[in-house]
Parts: C-alpha cells; sequence; structure tokens
C-alpha cells in the first residue's frame, strides 16, 4: 500500500483462527480492522476490486485434543466452532468476501498440490527430527531454544511446557533463502512489513540466527487430524504449513490460475505480532520455493491485554464480545477498538475506559453535534437544512459603511471548517496507508468538536432572536455539511452509525461513493435538504464497575 504498491485491486486477509474455543476480542480485533480497510479499500477501487478473506484454522493436536475434551469427533468438533466465529463475524458486520475452512475440500487439494510442486522443485527432504513440540502455539523449539524452571521445559513464546519429540519427518529448506529474505525486507519494496519495530524484530531475528529447515509433517501414528501427505501414508501435514497455505487456496491455487493471478500477491495480510515469524519468515520462503511473488506487506498489531497480560482463554481473562456489543452496540464496539490503541500497540481493555470513549466521543461530541443540528434544523427551518448562498454572507461580513463582526466572525469560523472538511479525505488516504486507524479517528473528531465550538461562539439561538437569518444559516449548513462527511468518513468504521447520520440528514444517494477524490465533498457545504426529526445515536451510559469479565 505504499505508493508504488497501489493497484486497482485490492486483497486483504486475516489470520485463520484455531477452533479450538469460542473468538473473544483479540480475535474481533483483526477482522474489524481488517473490515474497516475492506471497506475503505471498496469506497476507492470498486467492490469487484477488493477481496477481503477470512475464515479458521481446523487441524492440529490443538484442536484434535480439544475436540475429544469435548467428547466429539474433530469434524463435528470443528464444525460447530467454525459456525461461531462466521455468526460472530456477521453479528459484528464484518464484510468478508470469502470465508475459508481449512477442512475444505479446495484447500486440501491445494496443499497436496503445495507439497507435490515442492518436491518437483527439490525442495523437501525427509529426515530424523528430535526436539521439543508447544502445542498450545503448534510450534516446534529446538533444544537451544526451549527454557528450564523448576525441573520443567518451557516454551520460549508462551512460557508453557513442551513435549519431546522424535520421529521421521518432511522438512521444507530454508537456509539458503535467508539472504535472499534479508534483502527483500531491507528493501521494502515487494514486502512491507509494518510497523517498524516488527521488521526490525524480523529482521534481528535473521541476522542473528541461522534458519533451521522448517519441520512440515506430523507422523499418523501420534497425529491424525491434518491433511494427508501426497509423499507419505504415514505423515499428515503440519498445521502451521497447511494453515499459511489458505492464502493462495482460496484464490484457486492449483486449479484455477486465472484467479490466483488476479488476486496474488495480496496487498495485506493483517496478523497480531505472536504469529509474525510465521508470516514474515516461514511464508514468503514457502512462496519463494514455489516460485510465487511474496505478499506486499504484513501488517503485526498489538495485543489486548488484561491485567497487564494478553487476552487468551489460557490465561482465563478474556472479554467475549457479543457481551459487550449487547450492552454497547456493534459499532461502538468496533470504534472503542479502533480508536483507543493504536494499531500495531498493544491496548488496555477495561470497561472504565470503554464506557469514558464512549460517553466522551460517541454519545457527547457526536451525537450532541448531530442531535443540535437536526434540533435547529427543526426549530428554525422546519426540518429543513439551510442552503447556503457565500455572496450574501461575503456582502453582509464586508459591507464597508455597516460591518458585522458577528457575521464576519461566523464566515470565517465556517472557512475554517469547510477547509478542514476539503482536507480530511487527502489525510485520511494518507494515514490509512500504514493502517493508521486511530489516528484517522482523532483527524475526524477534530473536526467535530471544532463544530460543537463553532455552536457555541456563533450562538445560534442569540441570531434566531436577533432575527440574523443570513448567519444562522450559514452556521447550520456548515454543521450540516461537517456531519455529511464525518459520516462518509466514519463509515467503514462504523458502518450502521455512519449511515444512520447520513440518511437523518436527508441524503438519498448511496453513502458508499469515492469522497478520496479531491473537491468531492465541498457541495456539502452548499446544499440544503429534508432532515429527519432527531433521535439520538448513543444514549449516555452511567458506569456501572466491573461487570464485563
Ligand atoms: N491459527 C493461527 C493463525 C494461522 S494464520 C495462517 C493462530 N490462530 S489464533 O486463533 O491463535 O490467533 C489468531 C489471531 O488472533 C492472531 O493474529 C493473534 O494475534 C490474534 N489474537 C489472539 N489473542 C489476541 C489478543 N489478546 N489481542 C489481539 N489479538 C490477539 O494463531
Amino acid at each position: 500500500m505504499t505508493n508504488k504498491t497501489i493497484t486497482k485491486r485490492f486483497y486483504l486477509t486475516t489470520p485463520l483462527y484455531y477452533v479450538n474455543s469460542r473468538p473473544h476480542i483479540g480475535h474481533s480485533y483483526t477482522n474489524i480492522a481488517a473490515d474497516t480497510l475492506a471497506r475503505f479499500m471498496r469506497l476507492r477501487y470498486g467492490k469487484d476490486h477488493v477481496h477481503f478473506l477470512t475464515g479458521t484454522d481446523e487441524h492440529g493436536q490443538k484442536i484434535d485434543k480439544a475436540a475429544q475434551a469435548a467428547g466429539m469427533a474433530p469434524q463435528e468438533f470443528v464444525d460447530k466452532i467454525s459456525a461461531t466465529f462466521k455468526d460472530l463475524w456477521t453479528k459484528l458486520d464484518i464484510s468478508y468476501d470469502d470465508f475459508i475452512r481449512t477442512t475444505e475440500p479446495r484447500h486440501v487439494k491445494a496443499v497436496q498440490a503445495v507439497w507435490k510442486e515442492l518436491e518437483k522443485r527439490g525442495r523437501v527432504y525427509k529426515a530424523g527430527y528430535s526436539g521439543w513440540y508447544c502445542t498450545p502455539d503448534e510450534t516446534f523449539w529446538t533444544e537451544g531454544q526451549v527454557f528450564q524452571e523448576n525441573g520443567k521445559n518451557l516454551c520460549p513464546e508462551c512460557k508453557r511446557p513442551v513435549e519431546r519429540i522424535e520421529e521421521e519427518n518432511y522438512f521444507l529448506k530454508m537456509s539458503d533463502k535467508q539472504e535472499w529474505l534479508i534483502r527483500t525486507i531491507r528493501e521494502a519494496k515487494d514486502l512491507v512489513i509494518l510497523p517498524e519495530t516488527r521488521r526490525n524484530e524480523v529482521l534481528g531475528f535473521l541476522e542473528n540466527n541461522v534458519l533451521q529447515d522448517l519441520c512440515i509433517s506430523r507422523p499418523k501414528n501420534r497425529l491424525l487430524w491434518g491433511i494427508p501427505s501426497p509423499l507419505s501414508d504415514a505423515h499428515v501435514t503440519y498445521v502451521w504449513f497447511d494453515a499459511l497455505i489458505n492464502y493462495i487456496s482460496a484464490v484457486g491455487y492449483g486449479v484455477d490460475e486465472k484467479l490466483q493471478k488476479k488476486w496474488w500477491p495480496a496487498d495485506v495480510h493483517i496478523i497480531g505480532k505472536d504469529i509474525l515469524r510465521h508470516h514474515a519468515v516461514y511464508w514468503p520462503i514457502l512462496l519463494e520455493a514455489l516460485g510465487l511473488p511474496t505478499p506486499k506487506m504484513i501488517f503485526a498489531h498489538g495485543w489486548w491485554v488484561q491485567g497487564g497480560e494478553k487476552m487468551s482463554k489460557s490465561r482465563g481473562n478474556v472479554v467475549d464480545p457479543l457481551e459487550i456489543v449487547d450492552r454497547f452496540g456493534v459499532d461502538a464496539y468496533r470504534y472503542f477498538l479502533l480508536r483507543e490503541a493504536s494499531f500495531g500497540q498493544d491496548g488496555t481493555f477495561s470497561e472504565e475506559a470503554f464506557i469514558l470513549r464512549y460517553n466522551t466521543d460517541l454519545a457527547n461530541d457526536l451525537g450532541n453535534l448531530l442531535n443540535r443540528t437536526l434540533t435547529m434544523c427543526e426549530k428554525y427551518f422546519e426540518g429543513e437544512i439551510p442552503a447556503f448562498n457565500p455572496e450574501k454572507m461575503q456582502k453582509l461580513s464586508y459591507d464597508e459603511a455597516n460591518p458585522d463582526e458577528i457575521a464576519k466572525l461566523i464566515f470565517k469560523n465556517r472557512a475554517t471548517l469547510e477547509a478542514m472538511a476539503s482536507n480530511l479525505p487527502d489525510k485520511i488516504l494518507e494515514l490509512m496507508r500504514r493502517l493508521a486507524f486511530s489516528e484517522v479517528l482523532a483527524e475526524v473528531w477534530a473536526i467535530v468538536s471544532e463544530a460543537n465550538k463553532y455552536i457555541e461562539r456563533s450562538a445560534p439561538w442569540a441570531l434566531a432572536k436577533q432575527g440574523k437569518f443570513e448567519e444562522l444559516r450559514c452556521v447550520i449548513n456548515t454543521l450540516a455539511g461537517v456531519l455529511k462527511v464525518t459520516a462518509r468518513a466514519v463509515w467503514p468504521f462504523m458502518p450502521t452509525i455512519g449511515k444512520e447520520i447520513w440518511t437523518q440528514l436527508g441524503m438519498k444517494e448511496s453513502i458508499e461513493k469515492n469522497i478520496f477524490i479531491k473537491g468531492s465533498v465541498d457541495e456539502y457545504f452548499l446544499t440544503g435538504g429534508v432532515v429527519s426529526k432527531a433521535a439520538p445515536l448513543f444514549p449516555r451510559i452511567e458506569s456501572k464497575k466491573g461487570d464485563l469479565t
């Protein structure tokens, strides 16, 4: 998404979620971010030019164990949990174009085609493996990587016990591609890793370690729940190797070359920082080994933490998205996650922080601005936004014989707001190139709060009393202009609320139109229109402590 990589089609992905347990905030975060980006890109490129992929990761030891614990057959178990993810995405307005499950035949076929292609290219071999395995992370570790505590061997990543493994496995050659990968990441031309700190982390890892070849299989006598290897009856595919391939299997790898060419390489893989190495090291090398281009960008976001620790089921500190959505609404939830933490940094989730943002940003700033504007249209202009004639205001403000200082100020402040609104699309465009969601929202709220100040400074109720209707027109038309631009700018973040504001302002055309073209919002500051009666968007919440977790 740097200038160079902008094309007229956009393919974005989320990780595939493990179906060992129900989705929590962390999972919903990636999908809300991806959905916002997808909506934003559809406005720019058109619906058919954006492909948004998500799905579920359904193989491996961890899921096999979870199915056993639930007393269910693995397939029955994954069907059930995968559906809970789909339901949540519907509830959260996630507009994915495709949902891939790694147990689907189209994926299984592609994974097997990859195995064969790698063999043909001499990139895989069989050898004895001895080392450690972390089931929660589904990751292999070497002797030197694990650490000891109280006589136990622990995973360097998640600090949970690892198990000793000795078995015959298949390996993907890695080390001969190490220099190529370092170069590619350093150049940041074909493969951009963001944020910068994550890029440095990957480079640091690559420059200080000799890459071990990647184990890509598990013996069937230890694990049946995997995709059978086409090279050996005794092996299934290692879950990470299987899962990464989804990004190409979903766009036709091995079956539909035209489709694959249409979408691959992906424009961005959005992931959490804990799975950076799999995406930024193993995946590009696997693609290179297949003769395919790397993704153009990998963006690793931070974690939602609670009590100082990453939210996760095993730590027992998860917050259920559905509970929050039921209490506060989908759009407030989407807004909070994308506004509270800068994308790339960790965020702390608490009920207090949520309610504070809700009441301040949504109920007070945005909700009140709309409410006051609509009420004034109702009260002073019979339910219409007054159309605006700049010439009349110009004359009033600069009439030398009878200078009207109030009119002048109102006209000047309008110009400030108009300029802010007119520059907003460019600012958003720039920020969205680096997925700076929180900063985009901060820019929108800067105008919203300026508009609220405009009301205070212009005192429209006094203008009405004094019969200064030209000035009153100017103020209300300006406020409506700001709100129209705001509705469109927040729509990718809050689709329901964006639309609601838009229709309350009496706008008939679709909200889904490209505003990222210079001058495209200027007309909103001239035209009038019939508005709806004010209805509160965000009823204020009285804080009740401690019932979110
Ligand atoms: N199945 C693998 C990904 C395979 S992608 C080819 C996996 N699944 S996961 O369900 O464990 O995690 C999926 C994503 O959710 C990761 O990007 C992870 O960072 C994210 N989150 C899980 N908990 C999180 C938080 N508490 N906060 C933010 N995101 C976190 O890994």
